[in-house]
Order: C-alpha cells, then sequence, then structure tokens
C-alpha cells in the first residue's frame, strides 16, 4: 500500500475564511478522497497559521489578546471545512506546544549548520505578505500582490543563508522535473533561482508574537520559517521520529501561486540545511478572481462558504470549485455561472439520470436490480471514466477527471434515448427492459463510485438508492469500477431528487 501525504497551506488567521481558501482545501480533499479510493494510506493535513505581525495587528484592531484572536478564528476555519466535509486527519495550529518544540529543534540544527547568521536589516515590508520586497517588485510604490503601501523596517536580526543554496536547488530541480507543477510555475521558479538568491531575515526582534529562537530567545523567528515547518510537525518531527521517517517527504504541497516562492525556494532550501529532504512535489494553482481581481481577506470581494453552501448544498459547492475551471490557471467566479454548470452537470445531466433510471426500474422491473450482462453496450464508456479519471487526478486535473465520469453520465442518457425502454416495456419485452436498466444501473453503481470524491453526500446517497451496502469509500479501484458488480436482487429506492433545479 502507497502512502501519500498532502497538505494545504496553514491560512493566516487574521481574518475568517473566504471561498479562495476552500478552493485550496477542497483540491486537497478531492484528492485525498480519490487517493484512498485507489488504496492508499493518505494523510491529509490543513491548518492555521497564527503569528506574525499580520495576526498581531489584527488582534490589536479588534481590541483582544492575539491568543483570543487565533482560537476563534482557528475554530471558524475549522468549522468551515467540517461543513465542507473536509475529511483531514490533521488541523495543526502553530501556536501549538509540539509545533513550538518542532520549530525550535529545526532552526537550531540549522543554526548549528552555520547556515543562519546574525545581521542588520533593513527592508520594505509587507504586513499583509509578511514579505520583504525590493524596490523594483513594487507596482506604483506599492505590494505586487496586496497594492497595499509597504513599510520600512530595521532591524537587526538572524538571516538564512539563502544565497548559498542557489546551485543545489538548481541540480535538485533538474534531477527533479515535476518538482514544481504546472510546468509554467516550474519554469517561473527556475527564473527566480538563476535571477539570484538573497539572504533572508528569518527572525524578529520587534514583535513576540512567535517561536522565541532557541540559541537567541529575544528574537522570536519570522511567521514563515516558522509556518512552513508545521509540515514536519505534523507528522511528528522532535516527537515520533519513525511517524516522521515513514510520512516525510509530502507528496504534494498545494498552494496558490501567491506563496509559490515560499514553497519552492525557501522551504525546500531550508529543509537541505537541516538535512532534511525537499516535498516530492509542489503545486502551485492560480487565484480565484471576482470581478476580475484576486478574491482576499484585505480586498472587498470575499465571499463566505457557508453562503454558497446554503443555495448549492455541499456537493454543489465542491463540484463547482473542482471542475468549473482548471486547475492552475486564474478563474473568474461568478454565481451566474455558479447556477448554469449546477443545473446542468448535477441537477440536469447527474440527478435527472438517477432519477429517470430509478423510476422506470420501479415501474418497470417492480423494484429490484434485474441481471446485469456482462458486456453491455455501456461497459467500454464505463471503463474510459475510471481510466480517463485516474489519469487526470495523476496530474490533479479534476476538471478532466471529472469530465470523463460525466461522459459516462451523458452516455448512459444517450443510450436511454436511442433504446427507448418505455416502447419496449409497452410491446410487453420485459426482457429487454431488463437488460437496458440493468445497464443503466450499473452505470449509475460506477457513476456513483468514481464521482463520490468531489460529491461524497449524492454518491453515497445514490449507492444506497441502488441497494449496495456500506458507501463507495469503502470501495477500492480499479476492482470496484469493473463492469458488471451491481448485484442482482437488490431492493432500490427511488427517492427525492438528489440535485433539485435552481431557478436562475
Ligand atoms: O499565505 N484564489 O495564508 P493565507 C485561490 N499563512 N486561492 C486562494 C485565494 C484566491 N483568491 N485566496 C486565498 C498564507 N487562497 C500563509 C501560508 S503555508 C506554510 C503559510 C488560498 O491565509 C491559496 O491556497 O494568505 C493561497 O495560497 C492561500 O489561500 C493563502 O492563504
Ligand atoms: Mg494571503
Amino acid at each position: 500500500m502507497a502512502r501519500f501525504y498532502v497538505t494545504t497551506p496553514i491560512y493566516y488567521v487574521n481574518d475568517v475564511p473566504h471561498i479562495g481558501h476552500a478552493y485550496t482545501t477542497v483540491a486537497g480533499d478531492v484528492l485525498t478522497r480519490w487517493r484512498r479510493l485507489s488504496g492508499d494510506e493518505v494523510f491529509f493535513l490543513t491548518g492555521t497559521d497564527e503569528h506574525g505581525l499580520k495576526v498581531q495587528r489584527a488582534a490589536e484592531a479588534r481590541g483582544v489578546s492575539p491568543k483570543e484572536l487565533v482560537d476563534e478564528t482557528a475554530a471558524q476555519f475549522r468549522a468551515t471545512w467540517d461543513a465542507l466535509d473536509i475529511a483531514y486527519d490533521d488541523f495543526i495550529r502553530t501556536t501549538e506546544a509540539r509545533h513550538y518544540a518542532a520549530v525550535q529543534k529545526f532552526l537550531q540544527t540549522i543554526y548549528d549548520n552555520g547556515d543562519i547568521e546574525l545581521g542588520t536589516y533593513e527592508g520594505l515590508y509587507c504586513v499583509s505578505c509578511e514579505a520583504y520586497y525590493t524596490e523594483d517588485e513594487l507596482v506604483d510604490g506599492n505590494c505586487p500582490i496586496h497594492l497595499r503601501p509597504v513599510e520600512l523596517v530595521v532591524e537587526e536580526n538572524y538571516f538564512f543563508r539563502l544565497s548559498r543554496f542557489a546551485d543545489r536547488l538548481l541540480e535538485y530541480y533538474a534531477e527533479h522535473r515535476d518538482a514544481v507543477q504546472p510546468e509554467s510555475r516550474m519554469n517561473e521558479v527556475l527564473g527566480f533561482i538563476r535571477g539570484g538568491l538573497q539572504d533572508f531575515s528569518m527572525s524578529r526582534t520587534s514583535i513576540d508574537w512567535g517561536v522565541p529562537l532557541p540559541w537567541d530567545p529575544k528574537h522570536v523567528a519570522y511567521v514563515w520559517a516558522d509556518a512552513l515547518f508545521n509540515y514536519c510537525t505534523a507528522v511528528g518531527y522532535a516527537t515520533d521520529d519513525e511517524r516522521f521517517a515513514k510520512w516525510w517527504p509530502a507528496d504534494y504541497h498545494l498552494v496558490g501561486k501567491d506563496i509559490l516562492r515560499f514553497h519552492a525556494v525557501y522551504w525546500p532550501a531550508m529543509l537541505m540545511a537541516a538535512g532534511l529532504e525537499p516535498p516530492k512535489h509542489v503545486f502551485a494553482h492560480g487565484w480565484l478572481l471576482v470581478g476580475g481581481e484576486k478574491m482576499s481577506k484585505t480586498g472587498l470581494n470575499q465571499i463566505a462558504p457557508a453562503d454558497l453552501v446554503a443555495d448549492f448544498g455541499v456537493d454543489g459547492f465542491r463540484y463547482h470549485f473542482m471542475v468549473d475551471q482548471r486547475f492552475g490557471p486564474d478563474g473568474d467566479f461568478s454565481y451566474e455561472a455558479m447556477v448554469q454548470r449546477y443545473n446542468a452537470d448535477l441537477a440536469n445531466n447527474f440527478g435527472n439520470l438517477a432519477n429517470r433510471v430509478l423510476n422506470m426500474a420501479m415501474n418497470y422491473c417492480g423494484g429490484v436490480v434485474p441481471e446485469v450482462r456482462a458486456d453491455g453496450p455501456l461497459r467500454e464508456v464505463a471503463a474510459n471514466a475510471y481510466s480517463g479519471l485516474s489519469e487526470a487526478m495523476d496530474r490533479l486535473d479534476f476538471a478532466s477527471g471529472f469530465g470523463a465520469v460525466w461522459d459516462l453520465i451523458r452516455a448512459t442518457n444517450a443510450y436511454i434515448e436511442d433504446s427507448k425502454p418505455w416502447a419496449l416495456n409497452k410491446q410487453g419485452d420485459s426482457e429487454g427492459v431488463a437488460r437496458i436498466l440493468g445497464d443503466c444501473l450499473e452505470s449509475l453503481r460506477i457513476v456513483a463510485l468514481l464521482a463520490s470524491p468531489v460529491i461524497p453526500n449524492a454518491g453515497g446517497e445514490l449507492w444506497r438508492r441502488l441497494g449496495l451496502p456500506g458507501r463507495p469509500e469503502d470501495q477500492r479501484v480499479p476492482e470496484a469500477a469493473a463492469w458488471g458488480l451491481l448485484p442482482a436482487g437488490a431492493t432500490l429506492e427511488k427517492g427525492e431528487p438528489l440535485f433539485p433545479r435552481k431557478e436562475a
């Protein structure tokens, strides 16, 4: 059994979760559920990033202590993920004792190895990014990401000697061409490294909301030097060597393109400095745009996941963000497009198919599953649904993957139109009717199974209505995706529409 370790970013707790955070987290969950269905042992990590100036200031602005703020917001993130049926294995918070212990051991190791040294720093700092910028990276004097003013900061602090790692990073990436995905992001990373790496300041004395450096505790670790290490803390670094050896290096860090550099340059260099392996893959997806602009906590265009869940349900929410646009480039979110896709793919294609097949089976077959023939005409499309999904999921191409499953749905709907079971029923050809509905019910079983990573509730409910025991997630593919496994004689249930149509 392969082991698969996938992470989301740990989100800042200066404000509440929005659909941008949900986007990455749902992707991690769908990947997790798919790999579990494929038989892997999966560890899926998410959590919250609770230190740093941004959080300290947000607390001040609200007149509460940082601790009060982070407890409250971390709970909101957790509640949001629970509401979206995110099957995470651990929710890490950087204010936990286990994380302090791990970060301190990690930084001490790098310090002892000579790659952290004292120096003076003067730079332009964006608090929203928690990052320094050079003059020429600014856009009209503002942070290129948040388009807000930067601040001049002068501090004596410790530097991580990133400049020493350019060659080792380039060597590593030459040997691991797919370590940064999609490919365009790899090119961006290589360009950045070749442009020359600057040492970066990895401690602060101006604030105390952070992890103290073990060798000089008036300094706290720079928030990114603390945050990135969450990925190691959670799998037992400093607390359980065996567990750490089992899970590290991570298979996928899923991140937005805004934090690519931290994950694909700073992070592997720091790991190398500590004698640890870099992550196997960093996948940086694009931004969800609302009205053409990145949706962000600092922007005014944020949308709460709960509002969309109220309108489209959990599965409708998950499906939309995984399928409406490619995982990689930027994509525009609009409510109208969400209604359209929901109606087309979920209410019509998926929902109607389930509805009409179950309905006919109730009326023509007495609500009992007929024999499924081994060589049904949908057998090949069903095999393509599995192989298409499986190949696409290896590239994290969720849209194409579930597109292959929806091809099976469309083919089954078309088969019903062509073969007209209602006409055969009228002619009294009950064997003909049973053959066709056997094909369609078996197709529904495979759809319920393969769609379950993205729409776990509807997948599970359809599975149940087909008279199948357990849940799709108890199954293993490819075996369970083979044609002809729906047991004859089981009792069907029609039920209410799985995805009621929305008015535009
Ligand atoms: O950067 N479109 O946290 P953060 C797509 N704490 N994804 C979006 C998005 C959007 N409009 N807005 C946010 C941090 N995201 C650090 C991370 S990791 C060790 C530390 C998602 O709260 C996307 O995954 O600013 C992005 O990278 C992340 O949220 C940034 O979350
Ligand atoms: Mg951010």
